[in-house]
């Protein structure tokens, strides 16, 4: 992503902000994983958004105040250390930072502490995510105490503190034409990395197996990390919504589900297709896949813009409770049934979430308690499931059968356009891709 695009987010923020604001924007610290041993990092998602500044323990500084005709935009970032770099890899220090990332200014980080309350002095709102980063918030708050403690008419702290979260929450939901590309090019390579693994899988095999076939897809396209835990549930483990321990031996005749996306330059995919061990659907599995089918289709018929996810939520309730009548698992009317939510013991989820920097992104889903329209740049999910829990009171036949099928869409102009498309998802797409894989 070019500078332009971080200039143009700048821009708005310090446009949309009230006059006389200033704007803290803390990135992501190295999280210990064990004594000396630090987790991969990841940039904080609004630093990201902002910015693009890679390294950890940065701050930006944004100020709209009169004294900065197109506003300012301040880097805080680690020194150039040359014995840190050899143990902990390269920096960028603030000199070759102002000249790669979109920043008027950048100093050390170690000045951060010192200038902040000349920085905040004088401007009457500070814009700042509270509790997001509790590090933040007490170099925050400690700043805020010492402009309130310092002698009457030297200083003055803001006299309110806004949530910047309300702005760049609303600006991150919509997508430019470049985060559509990133995020089309998420979905492309998970989309392969799904392909891969329905072309793998075989009887005694291990879902660890699986989980590494997608992540090899996933590296080996430059998408270094997944965009969450990666879940692979063969039979009865893919009723477990958020199963991650991934250990489980392969058995023929059992379905697998795997639900896995990546991360490509910031930008999420998140994918889930369920597919048969053996290559070929069982007659019960076959059924309620259709119906999870039929229930997401039905679903993609209301995506459009001034539509809302409830609406689409409400028809994918339908088709499934219907479809469960039908197969005898439920009993009595639909009407009682959808009242009664009977259908909340095999489809216990939501349809639906909003996509991008975050795999659960953010973005309000009502506004002013009714529910948000659509509107073309938004990224969501539509992902129905069934899941019949092995103990389930039901005929014995599809105790065990946990499906959700996931895709990726784009609103546009006149509906959507599914970025996730070519993961095969039919039962004949998947029985023929699975057939050709042992011929
Ligand atoms: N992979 C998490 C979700 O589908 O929401
Ligand atoms: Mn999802
Ligand atoms: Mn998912």
């Amino acid at each position: 992503m070019d500078n332009t695009e971080f200039l143009t987010r700048q821009k708005y923020l310090l446009q949309t902000m009230q006059p006389n604001s200033i704007c803290l924007v803390p990135a992501a610290h190295l999280v210990t994983r064990s004594r000396d041993t630090e987790y991969a990092f990841r940039q904080d998602s609004y630093f990201q958004f902002l910015c693009g500044f890679p390294e950890p323990e940065a701050w930006l500084v944004l100020s709209n105040h009169q004294e900065y005709s197109n506003g300012m935009c301040i880097l805080f970032c680690l020194d150039k250390d040359p014995n840190m770099e050899i143990w902990h890899g390269r920096r960028f220090g603030p000199k070759q930072a102002k000249q790669q990332y979109p920043v008027n200014m950048a100093f050390a980080l170690d000045e951060l502490e010192d200038r902040l309350v000349d920085l905040i002095n004088g401007h009457q709102h500070l814009y700042f995510a509270q509790g997001h980063n509790h590090d933040a918030d007490d170099l925050v708050f400690s700043t805020l105490q010492s402009l309130r403690e310092a002698p009457k008419q030297s200083k003055n702290a803001p006299s309110s503190l806004i949530d910047v979260r309300i702005i760049l929450d609303e600006m991150r939901l919509i997508k430019s034409t470049c985060e559509i590309d990133l995020m089309r090019q998420a979905a492309s390579i998970a989309t392969q990395a799904h392909i891969r693994a329905m072309q793998f899988v075989e009887e005694s095999k291990n879902e660890y197996h699986l989980e590494a076939e997608i992540h090899h897809e996933f590296a080996m396209q430059g998408a270094k990390y997944p965009a969450y835990g990666t879940i692979v549930g063969a039979g009865d483990n893919a009723c477990i919504l958020h199963y991650t321990e991934n250990n489980q031996e392969l058995k023929d005749g059992d379905l697998v589900l795997i639900d896995a996306g990546c991360e490509w330059q910031g930008y999420a995919s998140d994918i889930t297709r369920t597919f048969p061990i053996s290559g070929t659907f069982s007659a019960p599995q076959k059924q309620l896949y259709q119906l999870v089918l039929d229930a997401q289709l039905a679903a993609f018929e209301v995506i459009k813009p001034n539509n809302t996810i409830n609406q689409a939520s409400d028809v994918a309730i339908k088709v499934i409770t219907q479809g469960l009548i039908d197969l005898g698992i439920l009993k009595g009317e639909l009407v009682d049934n959808i009242e009664q939510q009977t259908y909340r013991q095999f489809y216990m989820h939501g349809l639906s979430h909003w996509l991008g920097l975050d795999v659960h992104d953010v973005g309000n889903y009502k506004i002013d308690g009714q529910d948000r329209p659509l509107q073309p740049g938004m990224v969501l999910t539509v992902e129905p499931g069934i899941y019949v829990a092995p103990d389930a009171d039901v005929d014995k036949k599809w105790r065990g059968i946990g499906i959700r099928i996931e895709d990726n869409l784009l609103i546009t102009q006149s509906g959507y356009e599914n970025l996730t498309l070519a993961a095969p998802k039919t039962i004949s797409d998947i029985e023929t891709l699975m057939i050709k894989k042992s011929s």
